[in-house]
């Protein structure tokens, strides 16, 4: 099975080195010094916040690399352990550094008792994205170290909440449904706990392998909405836990990663593979976007949904309970590029992930946490990196508003 995986993934990637190859290089990579010239548009396009080495995405062609490594080697032969090791600390593990850092991880799973009875008085209405963003800036409130701020005291706290976010989840899951909340479980890696804590179930290595590969895939993309806004409330030398919780309330809308469940529901709107062109006919002429397509910087296929699409083809192959829902996406993938060649839009990373995790047995709520169980790696690093030679975010606005009016006593305003 492992083997039939890698392969899938690596031929993922030749597809994608064949069909971009000829497309120009971007304007910045390798050193650079401030200031710069760039051309910014609307919502930051364009504008460069840092200098950074821990990931670069080239969006012509469909590149992306952490710490220098591409993807399709990482979900290939990684772990998200792994890969969250080189994305913190820059360079892939030694044996021995993996298996402690992996050790360490698993050591800092617990959550404190008041976590949990913070998350027992959430109501189960309440969003997941909501309910774990309550829970990770309780942690902070719970930690006497919080405020130290160095580098050293925030790498502590990175690892633990990349250690703590599984147990949170599956807390937010099962809570949800009146479920007692599980205690991690020690023998198994990060993905596999991450879905017992939810399902109660070791998952099989087929579940296993992918949500991990998911996991990997995730786990950091260059200066998306969530990793700016937790490097900028970093910036002000404000506190991990606080900068992880702006991240956590970034990552839930739609435009971003609640993405994921949003593809979701528009698939189990359309019903049938044979609705598919009708019910995208209606959205084009309504100007209504179809989520998990389009992506600001991607002007290619998404790496990321290269490997996901077979992957999601592969699950359902052993776990056919989502296999229409599959079918249904594969067709609105052929439509939705069809029409939107001239504009560039392919599928994202959000359009298969969600096939992925219900396959997996998660349902769609939980869909944008377990992009954050991911994401949190990247948004610590680059947070981490930014702060070695931290200079405090401080873009300005174009004022458009009238500058000399008469303040005229209430009286006089009618
Ligand atoms: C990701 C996203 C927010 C990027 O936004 P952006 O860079 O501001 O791009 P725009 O919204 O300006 O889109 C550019 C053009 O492509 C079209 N477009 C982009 N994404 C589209 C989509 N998902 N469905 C239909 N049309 C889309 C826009 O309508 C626009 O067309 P126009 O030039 O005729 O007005 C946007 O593509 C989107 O909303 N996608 C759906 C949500 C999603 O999947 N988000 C997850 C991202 S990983």
């Amino acid at each position: 099975m492992r083997k039939r995986i890698e392969e899938l993934i690596l031929e993922a990637g030749r597809k994608a080195r064949a069909e971009t190859s000829d497309e120009p290089e971007p304007q910045y990579t390798g050193d650079v010094e401030f200031p710069i010239e760039c051309k910014v548009g609307r919502g930051l396009e364009g504008a460069v916040a840092s200098t950074t080495k821990v990931g670069y995405v080239n969006g012509a062609r469909g590149w992306l690399v952490y710490r220098g490594h591409n993807i399709f080697d990482l979900a290939a032969y990684s772990t998200y352990e792994e890969t969250a090791y080189v994305l913190l600390f820059g360079a892939l593990p030694t044996k021995s550094q993996l298996d402690e850092f992996k050790q360490e991880l698993k050591s800092k799973r617990g959550v404190p008792a008041p976590v949990m009875e913070v998350l027992r008085q959430i109501s189960p209405k309440t969003h997941p994205m909501s309910a774990l963003r309550t829970a990770v800036s309780m942690l902070g409130n719970l930690d006497p170290n919080a405020d130290d701020t160095s580098v050293e005291a925030e790498t502590k706290v990175a690892i633990q909440l990349i250690a703590m976010f599984p147990t949170l989840t599956g807390a937010v899951a099962r809570l949800r449904w009146n479920k007692e909340p599980l205690q991690p479980n020690p023998e198994l890696d990060h993905a596999a706990n991450l879905l017992y804590l939810i399902t109660g179930d070791a998952p099989d290595e087929l579940k296993e392998r992918v949500l991990d590969i998911a996991l990997i895939l995730h786990a950091d993309h260059g200066m998306n909405a969530s990793t700016f806004t937790t490097m900028v409330v970093n910036s002000s030398l404000s506190d991990m836990y606080g900068s992880v919780t702006a991240g956590v309330a970034s990552l839930k809308g739609p435009l971003h990663g609640g993405a994921n469940e949003r593809v979701l529901y528009d698939l189990e709107e359309i019903g049938e593979p044979e609705n598919v062109d009708a019910w995208f006919a209606k959205a084009d002429a309504t100007k209504r976007k179809v989520m998990g397509f389009g992506h600001r910087v991607y002007k290619a296929y998404d790496p990321r949904a290269r490997i996901l699409g077979p992957l999601a083809g592969l699950l359902v192959e052993h776990h056919p309970h989502e296999a229409k829902l599959y079918k249904i996406a594969t067709r609105l993938e052929t439509v939705v590029c069809g029409k939107m060649a001239e504009k560039k839009i392919f599928p994202n990373v959000d359009f298969y992930a969600g096939l992925v995790y219900r396959a997996v047995g998660i349902e769609t709520a939980m869909m944008t946490p377990i992009f954050a169980v991911s994401r949190v790696a990247g948004w610590t690093a680059r947070a981490l990196e930014y702060l070695g030679d931290n200079r405090i975010y401080r873009p300005r606005a174009i004022y458009t508003g009238p500058i000399h009016l008469d303040y005229r006593p209430m009286g006089s305003r009618g």
